[in-house]
């Protein structure tokens, strides 16, 4: 790189005007970089405000439609369907999650047959089902990796077969990646994608998702044997390569951008497709401060995003999208 000394350099040169900034700039944020989460309830006719996340909430199957079509507008590719699943319908062993006629499946059938073009992403994890609130089974008090392995696979092809495009196991049992593309594959699901959180972390920034998901006063203990410590980075890099190994198409690190060395480590090392998870924590910081009157939302939503892409994002899962996208197009 050629090094320049002032005052012939004078890097504030370029960033006088508004077109010099825009020749310039080194990342561009396109709503195509957005991925919107929502969540899914039960019931008919139902718009319900997730008290934790403002300007977040869950609609009933009916209505999830119509719910995304301005995200479908915008241009942003995909959505990521969650369900809220109350305490009187799980159990240990997540059975719920099996069902071809559970919340997301519904949802996906309805969403596709309204909006072919959108991907439509679905998370593979027992945690939204479980009594206990964990991920997997519990087996002598501890997550058995095999045996949720076994019911992850099934609840993918499940997810599948009803029209999720993209499987996203978000549970961080070893090997799942692997088990799960020989599944979708024994069924001809050959096109159906894998988009792995290879690199998630055991954070405390989760908690407004839980209470998004019905999860927030179930979960037993934490959940330190299977999500990752936050101390490790190295660790990152093998589960990244393990889950490219096993056949991902995408992988994902999560929380975002408390994580950001992690998702340019990533990105350097392997130059695959990567994504950052901006969670449901991040979202509701944002909108606290703003709520108080401490940051301006837009700013703030919009710094947080192009840092992502900075760090080397393809894309971001971002309860912001939406917002995000409005601003885009119209500036
Ligand atoms: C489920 C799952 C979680 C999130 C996405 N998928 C919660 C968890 O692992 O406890 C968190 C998303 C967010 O906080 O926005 N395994």
């Amino acid at each position: 790189m050629p090094l320049g000394s002032f005052p012939n350099t004078r890097l504030r040169r370029n960033r006088r005007d508004a077109w010099t900034r825009a020749l310039t700039a080194e990342n561009v944020l396109a709503p195509s970089n957005l991925i919107w989460p929502i969540f899914i309830c039960e019931g008919e006719n139902r718009r319900v405000p997730v008290d934790t996340m403002p300007g977040q909430i869950r609609v009933s199957v009916d209505l999830v439609a119509e719910h995304v079509a301005e995200a479908v507008a915008l241009g942003i590719p995909a959505v990521a369907l969650f369900p809220y699943t109350p305490a009187e319908q799980r159990d240990p062993e997540g059975t719920r999650a099996l069902d071809e006629n559970n919340l997301i499946c519904s949802a996906a059938r309805a969403l596709k047959a309204a909006h072919p073009t959108l991907g439509v992403i679905g998370d593979v994890a027992l945690d939204t089902y479980t009594d206990h609130g964990h991920d997997g089974v519990l087996r002598d008090g501890y997550v058995h990796n095999e045996d949720t392995v076994a019911i992850l696979c099934e609840m993918a092809v499940t997810m599948a077969k009803a029209g999720v495009d993209v499987i996203a196991p978000s549970d961080m049992m070893d090997g799942r990646i692997g088990a799960i593309r020989a599944a979708l594959d024994a069924q001809g699901l050959i096109h159906t994608k894998i988009m792995s959180y290879a690199a998630k972390y055991a954070s405390g920034f989760y908690s407004p998702f839980r209470d998004a998901v019905g999860s927030l006063g179930q979960l037993i203990g934490d959940k330190k044997t299977y999500q990752m410590d936050p101390a490790n980075s190295d660790e990152a890099l093998r589960e990244v390569a393990l889950d490219i190994q096993e056949g991902a198409d995408m992988v994902m690190v999560k929380p975002g951008l408390p994580y950001l060395d992690i998702v340019h480590r990533v990105r350097t090392t392997f130059g695959v497709p990567t994504y950052a998870y901006q969670v449901s924590g991040e979202y509701s910081m944002i909108m606290a401060a703003v709520e108080r009157g401490w940051l301006d939302h837009d700013r703030a939503m919009m710094e947080a995003l192009m840092a992502f892409k900075r760090a080397g994002c393809n894309g971001i899962l971002t309860y912001f999208a939406v917002k995000a996208a409005r601003l885009l197009k119209n500036g």
